[in-house]
C-alpha cells in the first residue's frame, strides 16, 4: 500500500496535530496545480494590476492562490490566522480564532517564472500562536523564531506536483499520484548530500553585493569546485538544493541591503528544512537563520542554505 500524508500522525510529538494542517496544504496545493495548468485560458496569468506591501507587482495567479491557501487553512478548523506575503496584516479566521497554530505562507513563490511555464511553489510553516491560546491572535503572535517553527514545508509544482515536509523529525517528499488521487510517499527521509551538488544564486547582482560575497563565492567555487544552476523560484532551487547537495544564496545587496528573501514566508520555512534534512542554514557568518527573532511580518534577511560543507567554505564559518 502506498504511504500517504496519514503516515505523519506517527511522526515526533506534533505529527497527529500538524496532519490536517498538512492535508489543508495538500488540498490547497492541488487546487493551485489546477489553477496553474488551465491560467493561460482563463485569462488568470499576468499583472493583477496591485502592488503588495513590499511593493512588488501582484500578479492575478498571486492573489488567488492566496485565496486558495486562506480558505484551505480555514477548512481544517485548527488554524487561527494566516500570515501572507500577499496580505498586509494576519489574516485572522473568526470562525477559529481560539485555535493553538498559525500558518504563514509564500502562497505561489517564483511567480515571474509563469510567463515561461516554468517551475513555481508555495512555501509555509506553522507556529504555535506566541503569546498563548485563546482570544483573537494579533501580529505579536507570529513572530515567532525559526527555532520554535512547529512544522515547514513547500509544493512543487514541476513536471510532477510535490510536497516536501518535516514536523520536526525529518523531511519527507510526497508526490501527487494523479491516478490514485492522493499524495504518495516517494522520498522518505530526504538528507542534503554532505558533498558535490551545485551553487545557485542570481551572479548578475555580483558586484552589488554587501559583505565581500564577490570574493566569498569566488573562493568558494575555487574550493569545492561547484557548479552553478539557477532558476529564479526559491522552492525549485532548494528542492535540488536538498537533493543533490550544494549552497543556495541570496545576500544583501546594495538594493535589498537586508536581503531580498522574507523570514517568515521564505527563510524560516526553507532553513527549518534543511536543517532537519541534515544541512546548513545561515543569514551571517556568525547566526543562523533560525535563531533571527523576527521584528516584523514582512522583514528581510540574507539566506545561505545547503550542505554544511558548502555553506561553511562560503561564509568561513566552519
Ligand atoms: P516571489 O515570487 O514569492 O516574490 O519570490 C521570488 C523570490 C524567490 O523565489 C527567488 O529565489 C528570488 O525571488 C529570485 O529573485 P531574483 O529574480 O532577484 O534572482
Ligand atoms: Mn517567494
Ligand atoms: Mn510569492
Amino acid at each position: 500500500m502506498p504511504v500517504t500524508l496519514n503516515t505523519l500522525a506517527t511522526k515526533g510529538e506534533n505529527g497527529a496535530a500538524m496532519m490536517p494542517i498538512i492535508q489543508g496544504v495538500g488540498r490547497a496545493a492541488v487546487e493551485i496545480s489546477y489553477l496553474l495548468r488551465g491560467a493561460v485560458f482563463r485569462d488568470a496569468l499576468g499583472e493583477a494590476g496591485a502592488e503588495n506591501v513590499q511593493g512588488e507587482r501582484q500578479q492575478k495567479i498571486d492573489l488567488l492562490s492566496d485565496e486558495i491557501f486562506l480558505e484551505e487553512m480555514r477548512a481544517t478548523g485548527h488554524v487561527c490566522a494566516v500570515g501572507s506575503e500577499e496580505q498586509e496584516a494576519l489574516q485572522v479566521i473568526d470562525e477559529y480564532a481560539d485555535a493553538e497554530w498559525i500558518v504563514l505562507v509564500d502562497p505561489l513563490d517564483g511567480s515571474s517564472n509563469l510567463d515561461i511555464d516554468g517551475p513555481v511553489g508555495t512555501i509555509f510553516s506553522v507556529v504555535r500562536r506566541k503569546n498563548g491560546a485563546g482570544g483573537r491572535p494579533v501580529e505579536a503572535d507570529c513572530l515567532c523564531a525559526g527555532n520554535s517553527v512547529v512544522a515547514a514545508g513547500y509544493v512543487l509544482y514541476g513536471p510532477a506536483t510535490m510536497l516536501v515536509c518535516s514536523v520536526g523529525s525529518g523531511v519527507d517528499g510526497f508526490t501527487w499520484h494523479p491516478n490514485d488521487g492522493r499524495f504518495e510517499l516517494s522520498h522518505p527521509d530526504i538528507r542534503v548530500p554532505a558533498t558535490g551538488g551545485y551553487y545557485s544564486v542570481n551572479e548578475s547582482n555580483a558586484d552589488k553585493w554587501l559583505d565581500g560575497m564577490g570574493d566569498k563565492l569566488a573562493a568558494m567555487k575555487k574550493a569545492t569546485g561547484l557548479g552553478m544552476r539557477y532558476v529564479g523560484s526559491m522552492v525549485a532551487d532548494m528542492h535540488r538544493t536538498l537533493l543533490k547537495g550544494g549552497v543556495f544564496l541570496y545576500p544583501a545587496d546594495e538594493k535589498n541591503r537586508n536581503g531580498k528573501l522574507r523570514l517568515l514566508y521564505e527563510a524560516i520555512p526553507m532553513g527549518f528544512l534543511v536543517q532537519q534534512a541534515g544541512g546548513k542554514a545561515m543569514t551571517s557568518p556568525t547566526l543562523s537563520v533560525l535563531d533571527v527573532e523576527p521584528e516584523a511580518l514582512h522583514q528581510r534577511v540574507p539566506v545561505y542554505l545547503g550542505s554544511a560543507s558548502a555553506v561553511d567554505a562560503l561564509l568561513g564559518c566552519g
